[in-house]
């Protein structure tokens, strides 16, 4: 028997190595197709690979009839909805551990260029303006760091901002006194987070509980002049709220990875020159593309042929 694969989002050729190895699979890569173009087509396969730009709707999932399993090649499974998955007997995989060095070295490079000004004295100067003035910085040594969010990516980032000798708070459910003692960061409620930080930085997941968990009035709670780093998930910081915070000067500057919608087609926050942004760039390396197809691929095989998912 032949399955069916049609990966809808561009991913590592080397990362699907496995896939294209297995003997009974047959790969279709198509990263051009529209919601309606998928909808037409989801029926002749059995699996579909992803990453974040594929709405795996609830259409999607009841008419793709062959349908066995979806793998997101990465770790937010926000774009499928799990329900209809559940309902139609789909399974889906992730790859939760393959980017996340990648994304909290990213969130670090977002940090530095927040707090230094780079990309807005790279854009001047590479109009031929020699200013010194305007890109004035703060160090980071010594400032508050504020980490909501303490998972793979929060602890990654919390170890290297240590490194930048900021001082580490967080604030996690999950997260006890205790393990924060033994990770040299302290622990912090929510609120003590918004109102100590210097930096302040989200890593959780986009849930009901977390959708715009930094509101209009979390920016009330914190210091004038923070910072805000978002390299999680578009709509975990109300953008509204933000825009409002910034032209009114109570936050200074933010740095933005990831958005409410993507592609970005309203621009008002992004033109703001207190913002810096990359298009969804926090697991865009060589290294995170490849562990995630590779983890991906393996998972969807082993469904395929009646076995288990490493990450179901
Ligand atoms: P994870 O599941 O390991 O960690 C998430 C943490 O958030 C958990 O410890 C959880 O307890 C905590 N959390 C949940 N609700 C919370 C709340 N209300 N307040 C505070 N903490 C809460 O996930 P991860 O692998 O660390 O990924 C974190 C985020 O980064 C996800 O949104 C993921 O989709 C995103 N991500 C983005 C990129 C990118 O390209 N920008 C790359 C990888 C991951
Ligand atoms: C993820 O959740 O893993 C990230 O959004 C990375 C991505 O797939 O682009």
């Amino acid at each position: 028997m032949t399955f069916n694969i049609l990966i809808s989002d561009p991913l590592s050729e080397e990362g699907i190595k496995p896939l294209r190895d297995a003997e009974n699979v047959s790969i279709t890569v198509e990263t051009k197709l529209t919601p309606e173009e998928l909808l037409d087509c989801i029926d002749q396969y059995d699996a579909l690979l992803v990453r974040s730009q594929t709405q795996v709707t609830k259409e999607v999932l009841e008419k793709g009839t062959r349908l066995k399993v979806v793998g997101r090649a990465g770790v937010g499974v926000d774009n499928i909805d799990l329900d209809a998955a559940t309902e139609h007997g789909v399974i889906v995989v992730n790859a939760p551990d393959g980017n996340t060095n990648s994304a909290a070295e990213h969130t670090i490079a977002m940090l530095m260029s927040l707090a230094r000004n780079i990309p807005q004295a790279h854009y001047a100067i590479k109009q031929h303006r020699w200013d010194r003035k305007s890109y004035v910085g703060v160090e980071l040594k010594g400032k508050t760091f504020g980490i909501i969010g303490l998972g793979r990516i929060g602890a990654e980032v919390a170890y290297r901002a240590k490194g930048q000798r900021l001082n580490v708070i967080a604030f996690d459910p999950y997260l006890t006194e205790e393990k924060a003692e033994k990770m040299g960061i302290q622990y912090a409620t929510l609120d003590e987070v918004l109102e100590k930080a210097d930096f302040i930085t989200v890593h959780t997941p986009l849930l009901k509980q977390t959708k715009h968990l930094i509101n209009k009035e979390a920016f009330a709670k914190m210091k004038t002049g923070v910072q805000i780093i978002n390299c999680a998930r578009g709509g975990i910081i109300d953008e509204e709220a933000l825009y409002d915070a910034i032209v009114q000067k109570k936050v200074a500057g933010a740095a933005l990875d990831v958005f409410e919608e993507e592609p970005i087609k309203n621009f008002k926050l992004i033109e703001l020159p207190e913002v810096i942004a990359t298009p969804h760039l926090g697991a865009s390396t060589v290294e995170a593309q490849e562990n995630v197809a590779i983890d991906v691929s393996h998972d969807v095989i082993n469904i395929l042929n009646g076995g288990v998912a490493k990450n179901p």
